[in-house]
């Protein structure tokens, strides 16, 4: 791996104490990351470099999810550099350019430079025209830029973001994060078939029913009002992580590509996703709102109970939907997806339900027969099952039982430490291209005007429940219902 510069903007936050900093720390400990690397942390606050070498060190004390090691963590942190920073200010442009060229001279580091914003989504397209006007992002090396969600508000605003940003990088330099990309199970998706023949078998799409993509949640907003309650489920879950989850599960890919063939099919299979019309998308959408109610045996208030959320608000914190695929593999094949906050399980999960042979009911001993799945469990346990039906002789009845495709990996590494790791080797395959950021936001902004003209119903969910009636009555009048 070549020697670089990571400068990390918003280093004093949440994500880098929460994420970051031990997900760099963990590479570390496997020898992942460059010997010789200048990490430059950037924040308002005036701390001096040792002062930023114990945020980081606490920070890892408490998320790592390996324990520090006495021994050597002192050799990470000497990593780590400190500037007082401010977004908007020119001054501080120049003072970094500095640190990065003197930390470069000390290591011997060539002017391969890596940008992390971790940073309000106001801040980004300021921040990019000043690393490209201060002549930070001119290097000799190679450039990187690696920007956080949420990536625009709506189409338009996703669009002018873009233009703004391939102003100071190309399209190959800028790794846009969509952390569900970088979990593990998310990333078998992509080999599975290949890897598996006989799975690829059994994934024949003529004997598919539908699939099924859960992504719950029993947390709430949280502190996170200010902008959650201007995005929605919608755009939080909707427009990035369940499109990908989406676009993951249709590839199926039988061989191995490169990056580049595996970005183009998933343009392929957005491409082909049937639009929704904000005028009927009523048919296929549920909205959600969570009410008072009681998560994990403890009481909890109601969306527009909490702290800063408008008491009169009309946010969804819960979306299901109806999609169809429009090409050859999956025509006619309905792929529902489903999010939600304070449900009444932490899970995200893709379903698959095979066709169910058994069409004569008169038919003796076919009684508990259900139907085939194959469940990839993403997290928070990750797994891969096929549930089969299997009779008990003395009864004559079926039960569903379980059969495990895969063990419980400890210690898997987390999904910032894959993608950090694949940023600084210069592989996108698990980030976000452009195309398939533009043409989600495409296929998501009608059902975002509906919401906005108050199109379709909002259902109301007692927290700690599964959601909205009316995302079952979705899958019931197709005969089907959420596994
Ligand atoms: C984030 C959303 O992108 O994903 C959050 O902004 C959500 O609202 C989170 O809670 C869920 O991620 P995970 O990895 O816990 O499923």
């Amino acid at each position: 791996m070549p020697n670089m510069t990571f400068v990390l903007f918003g280093a004093t936050g949440d994500l880098a104490k929460r994420k970051l900093f031990p997900a760099l720390y963990n590479l570390f400990l496997d020898g992942k990351i460059p010997d010789a690397i200048s990490i430059i942390g950037l924040g308002r606050t005036p701390y001096l470099h040792d002062d930023f070498q114990s945020v980081v060190k606490n920070a890892l004390q408490e998320y790592s999810r390996r324990p520090i090691q006495t021994s050597s963590v002192q050799d990470f942190l000497n990593h780590f550099q400190y500037c007082i920073f401010d977004a908007t200010s020119e001054e501080s442009y120049q003072n970094l350019h500095e640190l990065i060229q003197r930390r470069e001279a000390e290591l011997d580091i060539p002017e391969n430079r890596l940008f992390y914003l971790s940073v309000a989504p106001q801040l980004v397209e300021g921040i990019a025209a000043n690393l490209s006007a201060s002549g930070i992002s001119q290097t000799k090396g190679w450039k990187r830029l690696i920007v956080e969600k949420p990536f625009g508000s709506d189409l338009k605003s996703a669009q002018h973001l873009n233009k703004c940003l391939s102003i100071a990088f190309h399209e190959d330099e800028v790794y846009r994060i969509d952390h569900y990309l970088g979990k593990p199970m998310v990333q078998n998706l992509e080999s599975l078939v290949f890897a598996n023949p006989a799975l690829g078998l059994l994934l024949d799409h003529t004997q598919i029913a539908n699939v099924q993509i859960t992504a719950s949640e029993t947390v709430g907003v949280e502190s996170r009002a200010a902008y959650y309650d201007q995005a929605g489920a919608i755009r939080d879950m909707v427009q990035n992580h369940l499109l990908q989850l989406v676009m993951m599960t249709a590839l199926n890919l039988p061989e191995k590509l490169t990056p580049k063939e595996i970005e183009n099919k998933k343009i392929e299979v957005i491409t082909s996703l049937r639009p929704i019309q904000k005028e009927t998308a009523y048919q296929d959408i549920v909205r959600g709102q969570y009410t008072a109610g009681e998560v994990l045996g403890t009481p909890v208030v109601g969306y527009t109970e909490e702290p800063g959320v408008d008491i009169s608000s009309m946010n969804d914190t819960y979306v299901a939907a109806r999609l169809y695929i429009d090409n050859p593999s999956w025509n006619g094949i309905p792929f529902y997806i489903r999010t939600g906050k304070r449900t009444n399980e932490k899970s995200t999960r893709i379903v698959l339900e095979f066709k169910s042979k058994v069409d004569d009911a008169n038919r003796l001993s076919t009684e508990g027969i259900t139907p085939n799945l194959l469940i990839v469990e993403i997290g928070p346990k990750e797994n891969i099952s096929l549930r089969v039906n299997m009779k008990d002789p003395s009864t004559n009845r079926f039960t569903p039982t379980s059969i495990n495709f895969s063990t419980t990996v400890e210690h898997q590494p987390e999904a910032y430490e894959l993608l950090l790791f694949d940023a600084m080797i210069g592989n996108a395959t698990f980030f976000a291209h452009w195309r398939e950021v533009e043409l989600s936001w495409k296929w998501i902004q009608p059902i975002m005007e509906a919401f906005q003209e108050n199109r379709l119903p909002l259902h109301s969910y007692p927290a700690g429940s599964i959601g909205p009636d009316a995302a079952n009555q979705l899958l019931q009048v197709d005969q089907f219902n959420w596994w």
